[in-house]
């Protein structure tokens, strides 16, 4: 297959291209910059505000773009239609209407303009979003629709999944207090997905010329956050009980976190932020989505972290900060395992 990843130098589209490389395609990635992410991928310099005549005259099997202005995205796709033969599009699952089913999925309701939704940051990148998937409807083919959740794994800008195995790595290290500040309770149920998987399954997709929207938060059902901690201590060369978990209560970290990004939680996000802590993966399981599991991602996130000179993290607290939310916080302190 040859295959067109716009914003291939990204995180999500770096990942696309890797992926796509290893299953033996030929891969073309488009960005302002117009370098190559790595050997081996032909690049084009595009800004998608302005000239697109590098694409033009160009054939490809497929297409997949992760851009989120719908009508840049709709411009790109009424270009390629006629030279590409299937079309993917990086949406993401905040579209879904707050006020919707508990586990929605590609149908159910999602967020409209003009509602009293003005206060959720959410709203505006969701509208954005939706208003990118009606505009593919420029293109003429086959069309696959990922609506991804919050993506991890190495490159993550965000290190909201990065902070847990790099944290408890200092901590075994005694570089940080082993008493470990944790959002909620040990059985709050938390989604995420590998954006490698995402990687993987959207160059499936195409190379299949699959039709339609799919959720695709990992790892296919909920886990508990204890779990996916459990395993960050692992991959950090821990065992249970090397750590003291200091669980903080659900009230009293919306109150400290209210000036906190989204981005900057390392994943936690106040419950009435975003509902849907069940997001319904099983259409794109049963289309080939696979998800590793987060011993994998976790080893994999602390070798990178390590080869980038272990900077400081986008995510989590500094030390006395966290010291703080676990004073203020917390209800208690208790060993996993
Ligand atoms: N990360 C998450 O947890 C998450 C969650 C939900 C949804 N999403 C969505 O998933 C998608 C993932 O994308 P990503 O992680 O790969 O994004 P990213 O890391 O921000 O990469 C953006 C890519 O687009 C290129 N780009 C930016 N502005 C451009 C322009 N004007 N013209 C041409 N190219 C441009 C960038 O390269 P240059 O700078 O060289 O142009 C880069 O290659 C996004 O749409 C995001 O909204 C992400």
């Amino acid at each position: 297959m040859r295959l067109l990843v716009l914003g291939g130098g990204g995180f999500l589209g770096f990942h696309v291209a890797a992926e796509a490389r290893r299953a033996g395609h030929d891969v073309t990635v488009a960005s302002r910059s117009g370098e190559a992410p790595f050997d081996g991928v032909e690049a084009l310099a595009v800004d998608r505000y302005g000239d697109l005549s590098p694409l033009e005259d160009r054939t490809f099997d497929a297409a997949l773009d992760t851009f989120s202005d719908a009508d840049a995205v709709g411009r790109a796709a009424g270009l390629l239609a006629g030279s590409v033969g299937a079309y993917g599009y990086v949406s993401g699952m905040s579209v879904y209407h707050p006020d919707g089913p508990a586990v929605p999925r590609a149908g159910d309701p999602v967020r409209r303009e003009g509602e009293a939704l003005d206060d959720d940051p959410l709203q505006e990148r969701s509208l954005a979003k939706l208003a990118a998937e009606d505009a593919l409807g420029a293109f003429d083919g086959p069309v696959s629709v990922l609506r991804v959740g919050i993506m991890v794994g190495p490159r993550d800008p965000s290190d909201r999944f990065t902070w847990w195995p790099v944290r408890l790595a200092r901590a075994l290290a005694g570089r940080a207090s082993r008493t470990v500040l944790a959002p909620g309770d040990p059985s709050r149920a938390v989604q995420y997905s590998d954006a490698r998987d995402i990687a993987a399954f959207a160059v499936h997709a195409l190379a299949s010329g699959h039709d339609g929207t799919f959720d695709t938060v990992g790892p296919g059902r909920a886990q508990p956050l204890a779990a996916v901690l459990d395993a960050c201590l692992e991959a950090a060369g821990g065992r249970p009980g090397d750590v003291t978990w200091a669980w903080a209560g659900e009230d009293a970290l919306r109150d400290a976190l209210r000036d906190v990004e989204e981005e900057a939680r390392p994943l936690w996000f106040p419950e009435d932020q975003i509902p849907q802590d069940a997001i319904d993966s099983s259409a794109a399981l049963a289309a080939g989505l696979r998800f590793r599991p987060a011993l994998e991602t976790a080893r994999d996130v602390l070798a990178w972290h390590r080869e980038r000179g272990e900077p400081g993290l986008a995510a989590g607290f500094d030390p006395t900060r966290e010291a703080e939310l676990v004073a203020r916080c917390t209800t208690g302190t208790a060993p996993t395992g």
